[in-house]
């Protein structure tokens, strides 16, 4: 298995591991307290912004996943400064806010290209289904917008089968594929191995990217000892007393099984989602530390029985 990939059907080469940069930029004002800076807390600063950047890049990890909405903006031109004049590839999200229309794309994918300073983004992904967004509407945008050469490839995120349907068809009919569709998933949150979705994802050629591959750093072990995470995840039903034992259960395994590779729970979680050729996850980093322990994911090889223990430890989390 070689360490790039294409996007889907798309003409986007992208590593099997990204970064999430949902909690970087310094945002000012109200803009400090929107939900992935609530969520997480920010990341350690600018300085280990730039050394998880720079962690990654060296490791080939060059892809990198923000949003419109994050902090208001204040990712997107945070990464932009940091991807200035470097073959970092970019993937955002549309829309700026919540209460937008299909008809909001082309000034807010401008607002985008101006934070990130660049005449392209490399990946343009609708960030969640909303009923006030059409989503053959929205695609026909997104289609006129790869073909004004601002957008390289056209994602989706948190679609339903159904929904990933719509948005393929509809691309379909203007040439154009659908790359990937973004949702939750990792070995504590299997839903979409029963929710139609990764099926569906191989059988159109779509890649399933992977966010919160860490089940927001519970998977890396390091909150099993009493200590609790920053920011509003630590009320996620995944950090309640009561699920400590069953997530210590698969920690244990996941630290077992990464003895034997030299390497840590953290990896072997990620290299689970990795060895499924439709699956691309983006762990987010804090700190270089973090993008460099990631970044190991992609060294190492699961045995099909090490890959079949952690299925089955996990089916439970499927529901
Ligand atoms: N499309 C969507 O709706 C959506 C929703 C959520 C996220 N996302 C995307 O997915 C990305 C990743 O998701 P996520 O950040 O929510 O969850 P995650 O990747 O599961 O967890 C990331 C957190 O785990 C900790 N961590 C990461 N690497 C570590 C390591 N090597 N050792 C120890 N701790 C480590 C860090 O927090 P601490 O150090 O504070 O523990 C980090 O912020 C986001 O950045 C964003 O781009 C998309």
């Amino acid at each position: 298995m070689g360490t790039t990939r294409m996007l889907g059907r798309s003409e986007l080469r992208v590593p099997r591991l990204g970064v999430g940069a949902m909690t970087w930029g310094d945002p000012l004002g109200l803009s400090r307290f929107t939900p992935a800076k609530m969520a997480y807390g920010g990341a350690e600063g600018a300085e280990e912004e730039a050394r998880a950047f720079e962690a990654s890049l060296a490791a080939g990890v060059t892809l990198f996943d923000t949003a419109a909405m994050y902090s208001h903006g204040a990712s997107e031109r945070r990464l932009g400064e940091l991807a200035h004049g470097t073959a970092a590839l970019i993937a955002t999200k549309f829309p700026p806010r919540m209460r937008a229309t299909a008809e909001d794309l082309p000034r807010a994918l401008e607002a985008s290209l101006a934070r990130l300073g660049r005449p392209t983004v490399d990946l343009y992904q609708h960030h969640y289904p909303a009923n006030r967004v059409d989503i053959g509407r929205l695609m026909e945008l997104m289609a006129d917008a790869v073909e004004a050469g601002k957008v390289r490839a056209v994602g989706v995120s948190n679609y339903s089968a159904n929904q990933m349907r719509i948005a393929h068809a509809a691309l379909a009919g203007r040439g154009v594929p659908l790359a990937s569709n973004q949702v939750q998933y990792s070995l504590l949150r299997r839903q979409p191995e029963t929710n139609g979705v990764l099926d569906t994802c191989r059988e159109l050629e779509v890649t399933l990217i992977a966010y919160q591959p860490l089940a927001s750093g519970a998977l890396t072990g390091k909150y099993l000892a009493g200590a609790r995470p920053r920011g509003l995840r630590r009320f996620m039903p995944l950090f309640r007393r009561s699920r400590r034992e069953s997530v210590a259960s698969v920690v244990a395994l996941l630290r077992e099984i990464g003895d034997g590779h030299g390497t840590g729970p953290t990896q072997v979680a990620l290299r689970w989602l990795i060895e499924n050729d439709s699956v691309l996850p983006i762990p987010g980093a804090k700190n270089g530390t973090q993008a460099r322990a990631n970044a190991q994911a992609l060294a190492i090889t699961l045995a099909p029985d090490e890959i079949e223990a952690l299925t089955r430890a996990t089916r439970a989390w499927r529901d």
